[in-house]
This record gives structure tokens, C-alpha cells and sequence, in this order.
């Protein structure tokens, strides 16, 4: 039976699931903390592992790797990893995600628009604030970056609630659905912004793309939410446009590192809000449909589909 090793720290929920996705599959799990007592001969003979991070020399364990299945959909701190040779093939998983990151970014978009913070004010002082309307949303420009199925499923929902949604892709290029332009061209859209939403893998192209230069182009109502990755934005930078009315708020999934450390600015600034990257939860549930083919493709000895490719980098 081929055997699939699961190296997470919900190795057991992971383990269950994925036999009861694919039975014909020897399939053994471990937390990354006991990665390097895990059975050393069972291992060597295993060929696809299933993780999201495991400990550094481990993989030195798996002499045959042939396929890494990640457990998530950004894969930026697989494809460059050292330890990972060339001939292993990497493959991601998006499939719930969209509904649930373009869930993520309407509710707090609409916590603001709608102003709950201040209606919540106002009614623990049984205070009548008649001039407290909600923001009209309609025909306000989104920018959404990232354009793959999860920032498709948040420009969807965005569109929705009445916003002009434009994709951000890496070379611009014509849909059916949305305008897409080249992410070069992204400082030139910002100052029409309302939203600007970071759904992109990061990649060398997107890494700091947030910076003083970008964010010198916005306007003091734009609101960044970020669900991509924290190396996407230049922390100091949003500070800054953030302080000096460069920027009106950010809602902050993701950060450089993570857990974001107690003594981080970000924690108390008044026009951030920040959550424990919690935007697109990877559970079985959420991730078994986008697997089963290649679990199938494993079990029978047949070549895997959707494989990163590892120079672009998703
Ligand atoms: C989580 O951030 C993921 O990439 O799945």
C-alpha cells in the first residue's frame, strides 16, 4: 500500500480524514513536535507527505519523498525550502477558502460602512443618533489583489453589495467576468479606491508591494485588508500612512511573524483592526474535495495533476 506520512499539528483529525478520503492508502500522522522520533523505517519508505510545517533536518527522514501535499493554500514557504529537491512535486489547496476569506473582508468592510462601532455606542447611551447613516457602497471601486478562485470568490461577494470590482492579476488579461489589470499598473488604480483587498500568493513580485511608494497613492478613506501574507505589506510604511492620513484603516489577517508579537504597535493602533489569521480555516472539511484526485492519482500509481510550479512560485 503506498504510505502517505501527515506531519500536523491536527495529525490526528488529518489522519482520519484523509483514510476515510482515500482507504487505499497506508497513512501514519505525527505532530511536528514528535516529527523527529516518528518510526524512522516506516518513513524512509514513504513517498508523499502531508504537512503544513515540519522541523528542520526532517525531511532527511523521507529519502523517497516524491510529493508534498500542503496543508493550505499558500505554499511561498514550501517552494523555496532547502531541504525540499527539485523532483518533489508540491500541491496546494484553496477549494472552501473564497467563501470563506470574501466573508472575512464583506463583514468587516460592512462593520465600517454600516458604522457598528458607533450605532453600538450610541445605543449603550440610549442615544437616538438620527445623522448616523451606514456608506452608500455603490459604484465604490475594490481592488482586489490576487485573482485566482479565493480572490474571484471575494470579488464576487464584493460586487454583491454594490461595489466595482477590478482583479489584480500579474500581467493584465481579459475575463469574462471582471476587469483585470497588471499588478504594475496597481498604483495607478489605487487613488480611485475604496478597498484594496491582498488575497495574492507571495511571491518575489508581491512581497512588499505595500510600501510608503504605493500607499503615497491612496487616499485617506482607503481601507487595506489584508488575508494574503504579512510580507506583502512594509509594516513601518503602513504605520506611517496610517498616522499621517495616508491610509483610513487596515484590517490585518496575516503578519511577517506570526503569532504578531505582544509588544507589536500594530496591536493598539486606533485604525487597525487585527485578527489571529483565522480568514480561511484549514480544516479536512474545507480541503478533502481539492485532494481526493490526487490521493485517487497516489493510491493507483498515477502521475499527479495541479502540481506549484515552483519558479513562478504558486
Ligand atoms: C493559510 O494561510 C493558507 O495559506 O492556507
Amino acid at each position: 500500500m503506498p504510505k502517505l506520512a501527515v506531519i500536523h499539528h491536527r495529525h490526528e483529525d488529518w489522519v482520519a480524514a484523509l483514510s476515510e478520503a482515500e482507504p487505499r492508502l497506508e497513512i501514519r500522522g505525527w505532530h511536528p513536535r514528535e516529527a523527529m522520533a516518528a518510526d524512522p523505517d516506516w518513513l524512509a519508505q514513504a513517498e508523499a507527505l502531508f504537512t503544513w510545517r515540519f522541523p528542520e533536518g526532517f525531511l532527511a527522514r523521507m529519502p523517497k519523498l516524491h510529493w508534498i501535499q500542503n496543508g493550505g493554500a499558500g505554499v511561498d514557504h514550501l517552494v523555496h525550502h532547502p531541504e525540499i529537491g527539485p523532483e518533489v512535486l508540491i500541491t496546494r489547496a484553496d477549494g472552501q477558502f473564497g467563501l470563506w476569506m470574501a466573508r472575512y473582508v464583506c463583514g468587516h468592510l460592512l462593520a465600517e460602512a454600516q458604522r457598528l462601532n458607533a450605532c453600538h455606542a450610541a445605543q449603550l447611551e440610549s442615544r437616538w443618533e438620527g445623522k448616523l447613516l451606514p456608506e452608500d457602497l455603490s459604484g465604490q471601486i475594490a481592488l482586489v489583489v490576487g485573482f485566482g478562485r479565493i480572490g474571484r470568490q471575494i470579488g464576487r461577494a464584493l460586487r454583491e453589495l454594490g461595489l466595482e470590482v477590478h482583479g489584480i492579476v500579474r500581467t493584465a488579461r481579459s475575463d469574462d467576468e471582471f476587469p483585470l489589470h497588471g499588478l504594475a499598473d496597481l498604483s495607478q488604480h489605487l487613488p480611485s479606491a475604496r478597498l484594496l483587498v491582498l488575497c495574492a500568493p507571495l511571491t518575489e513580485a508581491t512581497r512588499g508591494m505595500v510600501d510608503a511608494r504605493l500607499l503615497s497613492q491612496g487616499h485617506p478613506g482607503l481601507t487595506l485588508i489584508n488575508v494574503g501574507r504579512g510580507d506583502q505589506v512594509v509594516e513601518p510604511d503602513l504605520l506611517d500612512a496610517l498616522d499621517e492620513g495616508r491610509l483610513g484603516r487596515a484590517v490585518l489577517d496575516v503578519f511577517s511573524v506570526e503569532p504578531l508579537a505582544a509588544e507589536s504597535p500594530l496591536w493598539r493602533h486606533p485604525k487597525i483592526t487585527l485578527t489571529p489569521h483565522h480568514s480561511g480555516p484549514s480544516t479536512p472539511r474545507a480541503m478533502i474535495p481539492d485532494l481526493l484526485d490526487n490521493l485517487r492519482r497516489y493510491a493507483e500509481g498515477r502521475s499527479l495533476v495541479e502540481t506549484v510550479d515552483r519558479v513562478r512560485g504558486y
